[in-house]
Formats: C-alpha cells, structure tokens, sequence
C-alpha cells in the first residue's frame, strides 16, 4: 500500500498567515461547489474559536474549526480536507485531535451538523444522529453528537 504523506496537525491562531490559507481551504472545499462565497459575516465568530489544522509541510490541507457551546458542549464545525488528499485518513486524524483537544480542556460531549454525504465519516467515528434532517447552506445535514468520555 501506498504510504501517505507526513501529516503534522496543530493549532492556529486567529488572524494568522495559516488562518488566511485556511479561510481559502474552506471556501474551495465547503462554499464554492455550493456556489456560495464566504464574507466578514460569516466569519465574525471564528475570532473566538480553536483553528485545528492538518499541513503537510508544504500546504494546509485540512481544517477543522471548534465552537464552544456551553461549559460542557463544543461544536465541531468547518471540517474540510483539500480534495488532492481526501480518503487518506487526514480527517480521520482531525476529527480524532479535535476530541483529544476538547476532552483536555473539559468538555462532555461534541456536537455537530453533518452533511448527509459525510454521515457515513461521521458514524465510523461514532457519532450519533440525534432529530430530524434540516437543511443548511442549501444542503440535508443531520445533527450529531459524541460523548467524549467514550473515547
Ligand atoms: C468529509 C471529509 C472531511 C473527510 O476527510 P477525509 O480525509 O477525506 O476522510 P478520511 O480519509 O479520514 O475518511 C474517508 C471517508 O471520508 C468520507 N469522504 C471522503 N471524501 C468525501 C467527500 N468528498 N465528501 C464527503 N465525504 C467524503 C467517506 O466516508 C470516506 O470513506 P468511505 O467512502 O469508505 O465511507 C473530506 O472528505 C471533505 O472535506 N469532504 C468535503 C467537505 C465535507 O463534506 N465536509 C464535511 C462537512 S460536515
């Protein structure tokens, strides 16, 4: 089997030069194939968010955003995998270190809106769909959560 590419993730700041590569990474992979465009709008809350980021040395190729919620939930939100290095376990990986991180710092359970296309990612990681389908940015999305104690 072929080896992937030596993956580092790790946070980044708000603002940053990674932010600003990030910001890119998550209009190609999660606006523009909806034919949407990010403004200062949307992005007035990452400000106040934990930035997890995969590179490969070269390039950012995943992100991962999470939102605190409450004293004990945190949302997983904006998880985007460049489509050059997706199905190589990158957002595995992210996912994974976004629940080592949330668990660290206190929080109980993950939440997040999955698109229906990822449930399948979701699953395997267990999380739990919880209500009904709804749609945002356009698209079905199921609301999903994780007890972080169950590791
Ligand atoms: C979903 C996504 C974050 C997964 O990251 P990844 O590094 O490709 O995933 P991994 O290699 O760890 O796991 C592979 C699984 O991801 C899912 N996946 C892969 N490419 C995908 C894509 N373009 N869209 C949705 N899910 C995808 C599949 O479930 C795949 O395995 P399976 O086909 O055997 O079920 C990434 O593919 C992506 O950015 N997709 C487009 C944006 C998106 O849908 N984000 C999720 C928003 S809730």
């Amino acid at each position: 089997m072929p080896e992937g590419p030596a993956i580092s993730i790790g946070l980044i700041e708000y603002n940053s030069e990674q932010y600003t590569e990030a910001v890119a990474l998550r209009q190609l992979v999660l606006r523009t194939p909806l034919g949407l465009k990010f403004t200062g709008e949307n992005l007035t809350t990452d400000e106040h968010e934990f930035h997890l980021a995969a590179s490969d040395g070269k390039q950012l190729i995943g992100i991962l955003l999470l939102r605190p919620i409450s004293e004990s939930v945190i949302k997983m939100r904006q998880v985007a995998v460049h489509p050059d290095f997706q199905n190589l376990g990158i957002g595995q990986k992210l996912v994974e270190e976004s629940e080592e991180l949330a668990r660290n710092m206190g929080y109980e359970t993950m939440e997040l809106h999955a698109r229906e296309v990822a449930l399948r990612f979701y699953s395997r990681l267990r999380y739990t769909t919880i209500g009904e389908r709804f749609l945002e940015v356009g698209i079905p999305h199921f609301k999903m959560f994780k007890k972080l104690a169950d590791k």
